[in-house]
């Protein structure tokens, strides 16, 4: 079987290094790992707009945003189709057809979703097309046959009933899409990176991110207002790791060769952990190290978009080229439900010549 992958963001805005290390990193590995016979890399903007149906503007501004990062970061447009979802309409009729294989009360089970309905205050005014995005996502990934999801650990129950669907599809109709399995965040710290205030994950609306897009100032600035451990008052104290950010962010961002290269006074990250604890180790000396660190990654990053920023007519030249691509396959799995579904009347021969045999008058 081959092995395919889809994944996607929502266009609501630039996406940052929570992005990065919970699902963007990890999606240039696997793209260069040459494991893959298909990558399908997807810009979310109809389920965007499921929230924010009143702001069409945002969502259109943010598609060449999300596009920029996704370029940026090493996506490759030889090896991965990026592609916008509304551009590609099979997906809506997927869409209908697996409403019919989902109960409301499923989907309002999904923990996501719950948390979703009260962090934007929907109550009893939830739109049918936020309620039923899950569906939609699970038309995204199926009309590729995604064998692999990588992403953030909230989109498990989506992945999760993707596969429900699958099942009773398949079950129903006879085999024709393929199971996905979900691929997470290789460790907790990227998984669930803190903001720079160290409380929630990071988000647009705490402004407490670090963008990809960030210049090298604005990322000193914001690691040097990172929480940290606030009884770690004096260098000597014994400081805490727990909810320490700049610890955090070294977790998901630092090998111990650039710990040590960075500051050699210190052989390894676990080294640097272990007399933080002790005391006598500054909050500046380790957020010097992060910075480090971070602009080591963000350096190239940075090149790549500054050559993209230059050419945007050839952004959106690709983005039209994958969506293109996206409609073949997605048409040619849409083909198949359809046969297994018995509505495709008008490619089947045997249909009408069967239909004009129990007409005739015998
Ligand atoms: N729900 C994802 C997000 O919030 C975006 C998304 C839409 C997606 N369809 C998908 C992710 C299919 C993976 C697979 O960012």
């Amino acid at each position: 079987m081959e092995k395919i992958i889809l994944t996607g963001d929502r266009p609501t805005g630039k996406l940052h290094l929570g992005h990065y290390v919970g699902s963007l990193k990890r999606r240039v590995e696997l793209q260069e790992s040459g494991e893959f016979d298909k990558i399908f890399v997807m810009i979310a903007d109809a389920q965007a707009l499921t929230d924010n149906a009143d702001n069409p503007e945002k969502v259109r501004q943010n598609i060449i945003e999300v596009a920029l990062d996704y370029l940026s970061v090493g996506l490759d447009p030889a090896k991965t189709t990026i592609f916008i979802q509304s551009q590609v309409p099979e997906l809506c009729e997927l869409t209908t057809y697996y409403m019919n294989l989902v109960s409301v009360a499923r989907v309002q089970r999904n923990p996501t979703v719950k948390t979703e309905i009260k962090m934007r205050n929907f109550e009893q005014s939830i739109p049918l097309g936020f309620f039923c995005y899950p569906v939609s996502q699970a038309a995204d990934i199926t009309a590729f046959k995604a064998t692999t999801v990588p992403v953030g650990e909230d989109q498990a129950p989506m992945i999760e009933l993707t596969r429900e669907i699958v099942q009773r599809f398949n079950h129903i109709y006879g085999p024709t899409l393929v199971e996905p399995q979900i691929v997470l965040p290789s460790n907790a710290a990227c998984m669930r990176l803190p903001g720079t205030d160290g409380k929630a994950k990071m988000s647009k609306s705490l402004g407490n991110c670090i963008y990809l897009s960030d210049t090298p100032k604005e990322v000193a600035k914001k690691v040097k207002s990172m929480y940290t451990d606030p009884l770690h008052l004096n260098i000597d104290d014994p400081g805490h790791l727990e909810g320490n950010c700049p610890f955090i962010y070294l977790d998901a961002f630092a090998t111990d060769e650039q710990v040590n290269r960075f500051n050699p006074d210190f052989a390894s990250l676990q080294d640097l952990k272990d007399r933080y604890v002790k005391g006598g180790v500054g909050d500046g000396t380790v957020k010097k190290i992060l910075i480090n660190v971070l602009e080591e990654e963000l350096v190239p990053i940075r090149e790549r978009r500054a050559h993209y920023e230059a050419n945007i007519p050839e952004v959106y030249e690709i983005l039209k080229k994958g969506s293109e691509e996206a409609r073949r396959v997605a048409g040619q799995t849409l083909a198949d439900v359809r046969k297994a579904m018995k509505i495709d009347y008008f490619s089947d021969a045997e249909l009408i010549e069967e239909q004009a045999n129990r007409f005739v008058k015998k």
